[in-house]
């Protein structure tokens, strides 16, 4: 009984693997579409997604996986430039199933043993990478997602200085303060929110024209709120924003939190993959002054979401201020050093085994692998940069860029030498969102578009450059020629 139940299991998984290459789903020569657009109402009524009192047939499952696959987006497509992640590696994905198969929590050595020690093995080693002292002296922590890990640092900080918080709350206090640049990413205003610091006491500190945190603002922001009697306890500094993929200048900014006593946290969650890069670390110079970091492997590098990073510098803070001690999980009496019971340093009862697929990749590729395919995506950035500047019609919203993404306008050939009033460029920021739209509904390329409020600017492309699948100058060409074709074929009148 028990052996054909497990052989029923592995047919299912077997016939399940069959589909995914049926419906080229590994597929990385960019001959199939990267996704099949088709809008919700559409979608809702082609895949019978009802939860009803029967079972399903085993065909008609079939049926629903094949649908499921077909009509989601395709990242590991070489056309997929959408997001901040695209592809994964392949022992990135061995790894996560391999988590998902023997599904288990990431608390307790108990349940655990061999996915603690792996856990323990890649903080140790990502501390080393940012130059902070490896545990027990610096820790850390895998969370679901870089906004998590902001989180943790906001929660540190205030830790650091009101201990008290966690046992009395925010009554009584004055009103906390953070700060962090105009282009920093939004989960800091999230974090204020959810941990009662409020959005009105997040200062947002001016940025110069690449969109790097000016020191002499935040130096403003900070005297800004000590006037308002506020109390400033963090400085949230990015590697890589969002947008722009720009470097807040660390060093700079370090000195500050040190002469006005300020936690600072680095959100390098894009940017701190070119750690890994011999090259391009140096664009992270003064990460190793900072209290802590956050870091996504699963954005450029290709690690499967989800795996994010939370790295502190002090020893014990992140079990201090976590800690709440379960009496039925976390017993102190059991048969091994229940040090390794990590899972109370977490906000997170039961916590996805993240590390492994990270590890996993990381023990396949070795250092100089990851180096490798991280300078290769740089590259491929610069390789399309410098195209882009010698073909008519692209037009560059930066003139350098200092992550893997780029930022830029495509001018359709009528409207190329004309005067650039205020109409001429509402006119291209519509005209980008409607080539977003026929690309999208062609399936043949996947580039976002996104406006820039803080610096005034209406829409353009932001094309991203990822590690997995990994980019080449033919696959870099195809984006040009697609965007070229899309752009020159529009109506203009109709917009
Ligand atoms: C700079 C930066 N920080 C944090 C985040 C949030 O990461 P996550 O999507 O894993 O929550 C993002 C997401 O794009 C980001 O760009």
């Amino acid at each position: 009984m028990a052996a054909s139940s497990a052989k029923n299991t592995i047919e299912l998984l077997d016939r399940i693997l069959k589909i995914l290459e049926e419906e080229h789903v590994f597929d990385q020569t960019g001959d199939q579409p990267v996704v099949r657009f088709i809008y919700p109402a559409h979608l809702n009524r082609l895949i019978s997604l009802s939860l009803d009192e029967e079972p399903a047939s085993d065909k008609e499952i079939e049926t629903i996986v094949r649908q499921i696959v077909r009509y989601s987006v395709k990242t590991s497509s070489p056309h997929f430039h959408n997001q901040l992640y695209a592809g994964v590696d392949k022992y990135g994905l061995a790894g996560s199933w391999l988590t998902d198969v023997l599904n288990t929590s990431q608390y307790t050595y108990e349940v655990a043993p061999v996915f603690t020690l792996i856990e323990r093995k890649l903080i140790d080693q990502s501390l080393e990478l940012v130059g902070y002292p490896q545990t027990p002296q610096g820790d850390g922590v895998m969370s679901p997602g870089g906004s998590l890990s902001n989180m943790y640092g906001m929660v540190l900080a205030r830790y650091e200085l009101l201990p008290q918080v966690k046992k009395m709350g925010l009554n009584g206090c004055l009103p906390l303060a953070c700060f962090t640049s105009e282009d920093g990413h939004y989960s800091i205003m999230k974090g204020a929110h959810w941990l009662g610091i409020g959005i009105d006491n997040v200062y947002q500190v001016k940025t110069d024209e690449f969109g790097r945190m000016e020191p002499s603002d935040l130096k403003r922001a900070i005297k800004k709120a000590r006037d308002d009697s506020h109390i400033p306890f963090f400085v949230n500094a990015t590697c890589g924003t969002t947008v722009l993929g720009a470097f807040d200048p660390l060093l700079e900014i370090a000195e500050i939190c040190q002469e006005e006593g300020l936690w600072l946290h680095v959100d390098a969650c894009y940017g701190g993959t070119l750690l890994l890069s011999d090259k391009y670390r140096h664009k992270l110079r003064g990460i190793e002054l900072s209290n802590s970091v956050s870091w996504n492997p699963h954005k450029m590098l290709g690690v499967p979401l989800q795996c994010s990073l939370f790295l502190v510098r002090s020893k014990n803070r992140l079990y201090e201020a976590n800690c709440a001690g379960a009496k039925y999980l976390f017993q102190q009496d059991k048969l091994y050093d229940v040090t390794w019971d990590t899972g109370d340093k977490s906000v997170q009862c039961s916590r996805k085994v993240d590390a492994m697929k990270f590890w996993l990749m990381w023990k396949a590729r070795g250092t100089k692998g990851l180096t490798h395919s991280v300078d290769q995506a740089m590259n491929c950035k610069e390789y399309f940069l410098e195209r882009i500047k010698n073909i008519a019609g692209f037009r560059l919203v930066l003139p350098e860029y200092e992550c893997t993404s780029v930022c830029f306008w495509y001018i359709p050939p009528s409207m190329r030498g004309q005067e650039e009033t205020r109409n001429w460029w509402d006119k291209l920021y519509k005209i980008t969102s409607k080539i977003k739209e026929l690309m999208l509904l062609e399936g043949s390329l996947m580039v976002s578009y996104m406006p820039l409020p803080t610096k005034n600017i209406g829409n353009f492309f932001r094309m991203v450059v990822n590690c997995q699948p990994p980019p080449t100058e033919s696959s870099i060409d195809y984006v040009i020629s697609q965007i070229e074709k899309f752009g020159s074929d529009l109506r203009l009148s109709s917009i």
